[in-house]
């Protein structure tokens, strides 16, 4: 390791170069501009089953995510999680919530609980450990500061975070975009979304 931050983007936009795209590469250059290394993961290229609720990767104690029985891109993609130093967690708005394949990595991360069947609540793994940063982005049709408050988005990727040993340092909810296909992002949300990724580094 040569001190070199390492960022990991992980978005479950189902579009390619949408409103959510478009803002976490306005973050992502600003952070590869302050000498970050930064890693994009476009969870719709990404080969995720859907968890099982077996619970067989939260019987093991430790820090270390325990192991799925599934054998896809997941595991790959924990080893990504666990390698980066900080994060930029992005999902646009649908139906008040994340997109449903957001939300199917959200669950496949229960390998970062222990979780024991004699116990009613799982403990999560990362829960002492030195927190890491992240910078939540969101997209959605409503004004962004209703977005914000209103729907689950915010919470959902908050406990994401959380999840996997961060604390968000800040959010971009970019709202009032829905009415145009190909809408470009205005210059004040590619600053905003600039400005959070700053202070991942
Ligand atoms: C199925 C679906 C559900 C949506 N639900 C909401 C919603 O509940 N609230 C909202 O403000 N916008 C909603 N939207 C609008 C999207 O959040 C918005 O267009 C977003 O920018 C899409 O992200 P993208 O450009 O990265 O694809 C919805 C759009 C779709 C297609």
């Amino acid at each position: 390791m040569d001190g070199t931050l390492r960022i990991l983007a992980i978005n479950g936009s189902y579009r390619d170069d949408g409103i959510t795209d478009q803002a976490v590469e306005a973050a992502v250059q600003a952070a590869q501009a302050s000498g970050a290394e930064v890693e994009i993961v476009l969870l719709r290229e990404h080969p995720i089953e859907f968890c099982l609720n077996c619970r067989q990767c939260t019987q093991q104690p430790g820090d270390a995510p325990g192991k799925c029985v599934h054998h896809d891109g997941m595991q790959a993609l924990v080893d990504k999680i666990e390698q980066a130093d900080a994060y930029i967690i992005a999902s646009p708005t649908n139906f008040g919530a994340v997109t449903a394949i957001f939300k199917r990595f959200m669950e496949r991360l229960v390998v970062y609980a222990y979780w024991p069947w004699d116990k009613s609540t799982p403990q999560f793994r990362k829960s002492n450990a030195p927190q890491k940063k992240a910078v939540l982005i969101s997209s959605c049709a409503a004004p962004g500061i209703l977005g914000r408050w209103l729907y689950g988005t915010h919470a959902q990727l908050k406990t994401t975070a959380q999840t996997i040993g961060a604390k968000s340092v800040g959010t971009l909810f970019t709202g009032s975009i829905a009415k145009e296909p190909h809408l470009r992002v205005s210059q004040r949300v590619r600053e905003k979304a600039s400005a959070l990724a700053v202070k991942l580094v």
